[in-house]
């Protein structure tokens, strides 16, 4: 069992964890990930480290309440625990001093998108950050993403915070006012990683995207996470999650995310139905849920 030594919102619907696991503390690099089950018949889900802490031996995770499992995840409270904690998974981010990188995090794909900032800030890098939210509220880790960057930029989708737009609009001012960018880093919904790509392709930036696709053993024994980059088959949770943006098929990807909708819904409204009776205790197993995107 995995004790969760602090619980906290940092937006409606999305939770950060700090979980005892040291030996993954002791591991973690930026862009890696862990895969954890809450209960014994659980799914199992990939989910963001935000941080870790080797000397106390914690590790921070980000999740968004999504399907069930996300829901009842992000129900848990300080002093509880979770079941199963392995990790840390993934190739870690490919750490150099670039020059110039602007790390681009979309919604709750800001949580992955921060470690790699700072490591490559760590390693000399000049960091320009772009952080994105539907709205004020749902904007993430400003204060973290800021003491990283040597700027940041926050754009919310309706204009409640900061500058309305998406975050590629600020990305295509940088290029347009020729600012020199020697990589870009994304890490958010596949729409926005696929719209950075082609923003990028067109003036030959280098571009890293942390891609998120179904998960469930995360060793490469499954085949759940497969992607398909430059015309080959890969497994995410392996040879990724980080893939050279303009070599990923994101049709593909979006395609396989939405295999198990449809159960995923299923699942989710026994769930709901469960709570809203008070059946809490039975809420759990309401019909298991298809394994889904990182949380
Ligand atoms: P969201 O839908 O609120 O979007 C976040 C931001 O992305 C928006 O504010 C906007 O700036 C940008 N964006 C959205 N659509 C765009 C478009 N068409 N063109 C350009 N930019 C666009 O994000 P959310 O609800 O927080 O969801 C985050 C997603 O990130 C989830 O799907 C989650 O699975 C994924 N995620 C990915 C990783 C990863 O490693 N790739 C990690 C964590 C989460
Ligand atoms: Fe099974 Fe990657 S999650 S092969």
């Amino acid at each position: 069992m995995f004790k969760i030594n602090h619980a906290e919102f940092l937006a409606p619907g999305i939770k950060r964890f700090v979980i005892e696991a040291p030996r993954i503390a002791r591991k973690q690099k930026p862009g890696q990930f862990v895969i954890l089950r809450i209960y014994e018949e659980g799914e199992r889900i990939p989910v963001t480290i935000e941080n870790s802490d080797p000397v106390r031996g914690t590790i921070n995770i980000v999740v968004q309440a999504a399907g069930k499992t996300t829901h009842l995840l992000n129900s848990l409270q300080t002093g509880d625990s979770i079941l199963d904690v392995v990790g840390p998974l993934g190739k870690p981010s490919e750490i150099a001093n670039y020059g110039t990188v602007v790390i681009i995090g979309g919604g709750v794909g800001t949580a992955m998108a921060y470690p790699t900032a700072l490591a490559l800030k760590r390693a000399g890098n000049r960091v320009l950050s772009i952080v994105g939210a539907r709205n004020k509220e749902l904007v993430i880790l400003e204060s973290e993403m800021r003491a990283v960057s040597d700027a940041l930029m926050i754009t919310t989708d309706d204009g409640t915070y900061a500058d309305k737009g998406f975050v590629t609009d600020k990305l295509r001012q940088l290029i347009q006012n020729g600012t020199r960018i020697d990589l870009v880093v994304a890490v958010g919904p596949i729409v926005m990683m696929k719209a950075v790509a082609e923003l990028t392709r067109k003036e030959s930036i280098h571009t890293v995207v942390s891609l998120n696709p179904i998960m469930i053993d995360g060793t490469g024994m499954c085949g759940g996470c497969r992607v398909l980059i430059d015309g080959k088959s890969q497994f995410a949770c392996v040879d990724g999650p980080e893939f050279d943006a303009h070599q990923v098929n994101f049709e593909v990807l979006v395609q396989r995310n939405a295999m198990y909708r449809d159960a995923e819904q299923q699942s989710m409204a026994e769930y709901q139905q469960h709570v809203a009776s008070g059946d809490a205790g039975h809420a759990c197993a309401a019909v298991e849920p298809n394994p889904g995107g990182r949380a």
